[in-house]
């Protein structure tokens, strides 16, 4: 009898199913699957680009087991590099906003990485590479760090590809670095250019602004207007960072939290798929599509990270109704 031999759990990143979301479409629409990216073994996708930019940092020298990395994220990336930063090594500082649902915060303190929340004015990712240079640690910067979407281009992008047989025809994501979007895009436009891609924006992120108008407002600031914040984290922002590549985005579309936590509700109800905010954004954005498309399309998007992560919020009536959101 052939025995196989049982992985280490940190190697199980990557290589994620892809599961038929058809329930939730109209009759005689286009396909519609997705990446189970939660079942990571730090309950995101995130955990790529830390396995990535990790073993890239490591082979070049840039680091050395001991040393400090500094890590601006609005949670996961933090969690992923806690994660493997706890196992090979080295020390963790995530830089976070108060966004950050409590228990992403609480991941990253078990993990022992030492997590620092700036209040609302500030911009976590210029305090994070502050930190960095003062200090002479690590940033891993992921928002403007090639290794983002070169991880995507060289992991998610193929097994999409391969995931579908090359059938993909609509591919839809959002994006905070977009890192995701631009490297898996990338890979499926180089396959096959007639891909489309589709960007999904929160209501008040900038990114649609920016593609369809180019951003002219004046005064605009990292400090949005309190009314104009949004629930959904790990999605949109206020400007768009080096790793976006605008060249491979056919289209961009709003969402709503409301339709954006609808849907993860609606996932639960009809999968049983615990997923966080920006999977049922992603959803909503690809469900739109696919009801537009005919059933010879198969458009396929992201299940970005684990419900679990947002339990006292979107899965919390309390947190829903003070929102004004009500199942
Ligand atoms: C839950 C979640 N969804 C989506 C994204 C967006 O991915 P990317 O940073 O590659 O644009 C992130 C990034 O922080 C995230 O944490």
């Amino acid at each position: 009898m052939n025995e196989t031999k049982p992985a280490k759990f940190s190697q199980l990143i990557g290589n994620t199913p892809l599961v038929n979301l058809g329930n939730l479409v109209n009759k005689n629409s286009a396909k519609l699957y997705a990446k189970c990216e939660f079942l990571n073994p730090g309950c995101s996708m995130k955990d790529r680009i830390a396995e990535y930019i990790l073993s890239q940092v490591q082979m070049t020298g840039k680091i050395k087991k001991g040393d400090t990395i500094v890590c601006a994220s609005s949670g996961n990336t933090g969690c992923s590099f806690a994660m493997l930063g706890s196992i090979k090594g080295y020390s963790i500082i995530v830089v976070t906003s108060k966004k950050c649902s409590i228990e992403k915060q609480n991941h990253i303190r078990a993990l022992k990485a030492k997590l620092i929340i700036v209040d609302d004015k500030s911009d976590y990712m210029e305090y994070a590479q502050r930190l960095a240079n003062e200090n002479g640690y690590f940033a891993v910067d992921q928002y403007n760090n090639p290794y983002n979407p070169e991880t995507y281009y060289k992991t998610l992008g193929p097994e999409i590809w391969k995931q579908t047989n090359g059938k993909i025809t609509h591919f839809v994501m959002t994006g905070s670095t977009f890192g995701c979007i631009t490297g898996t895009a990338k890979f499926l436009k180089e396959k096959n250019p007639k891909i489309k891609v589709i960007l999904a924006d929160p209501l008040h992120s900038n990114i649609y602004d920016y593609y369809y108008n180019g951003y002219k407002k004046n005064n605009h600031t990292y400090s949005a207007d309190k009314n104009k914040s949004y629930i959904i984290e790990g999605a949109g922002k206020y400007k768009p960072t080096k790793c976006l590549d605008f060249s491979i985005v056919d289209r961009v579309v709003k969402i709503s939290d409301r339709d954006a936590i609808l849907c993860c509700h609606e996932l639960l109800q009809k999968e049983g798929l615990l997923v966080g905010g920006s999977s049922g954004l992603n959803v909503f954005a690809a469900k739109i599509t696919a009801d537009r498309l005919t059933p010879s399309d198969v458009v396929v998007t992201i299940l970005c990270d684990s419900g679990i992560k947002y339990l006292s919020k979107i899965y919390d009536r309390e947190f829903l109704s003070q929102n004004n959101i009500n199942l």
